[in-house]
């Protein structure tokens, strides 16, 4: 259905595969791509170089405001930069995902990346697959599909472990994850699906497995069965 409106709305935890996945969709259905965890991201990075208090919300928000954001919406090239500088590689270090939730829990900053958000998804006449832990429920809700990818903390562990390279301890891993988990879920609730949202759980399928699942779901519900 080329031209007609198409937002796949994917929310799930960390380590659900979930922006792996969601690239691959948006490739497969020639949709444009949007990781809002990236603009928490950036923020974060923003915050930190400006030396911003991350526990001060006014100036939190504020920063939020003025965030001089780029972000690549094509999900075969990877790009976030702020003020001009290439930031791709920076907001996956370490220092920013333990960050992150501080700025992720300020009202006002969420409410300006929210906006921003949904900005890009009109400006790319909603044919988009956006993830994140709020998109189903807040950012487009009426989005033509709302999935939840999920995957039990055993696989997400797992599969963590093979994304940070290994040289982690198990306790450290499992410690972090869940630890962020808890931060994030305070926020919002993106462990259990909301009316309406599709719950693909990915604990015992591989990545081709998980996006032909995440495929049919779209099928499904643009077709009927
Ligand atoms: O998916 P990620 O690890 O890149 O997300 C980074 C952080 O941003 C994480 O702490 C959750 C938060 N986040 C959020 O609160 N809402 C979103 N829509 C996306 C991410």
């Amino acid at each position: 259905r080329p031209g007609k409106p198409l937002v796949v709305a994917i929310d799930g935890p960390s380590g659900s595969g979930k922006s792996s996945v969601s690239k691959e969709v948006a490739r497969r259905l020639k949709l444009a791509y949007l990781d809002t965890g990236a603009m928490y991201r950036a923020l974060t990075w923003y915050c930190l170089k400006t030396g911003v208090d991350l526990n001060d919300g006014a100036v939190v928000e504020q920063a939020a405001e003025d965030l001089p954001l780029e972000i690549s919406t094509s999900p075969n090239h990877e790009y976030v930069a702020v003020g001009g500088v290439d930031i791709t590689e920076d907001i996956r270090e370490p220092r920013i995902s333990s960050s992150v939730s501080a700025i992720a829990t300020t009202m006002g900053a969420r409410n300006e990346l929210i906006r921003r958000q949904r900005e890009l998804i009109d400006q790319h006449h909603h044919r988009m697959v956006v993830e994140g832990r709020d998109i189903t429920t807040v950012v487009a809700p009426n989005a033509e599909i709302r999935m939840l990818l999920t995957a039990s903390e055993e696989a997400r562990l797992r599969r963590r472990g093979i994304q940070l390279g290994g040289t982690q301890s198990k306790e450290e891993l499992a410690a972090q994850v869940i630890q962020r988990d808890a931060k994030d879920s305070t926020v919002v609730n993106f462990t259990r699906a909301a009316d309406g949202v599709v719950t693909l759980d990915s604990s015992d399928l591989d990545f081709e497995q998980t996006v032909d699942t995440a495929l049919e779901i779209v099928a499904k519900v643009i077709y009927g069965d």
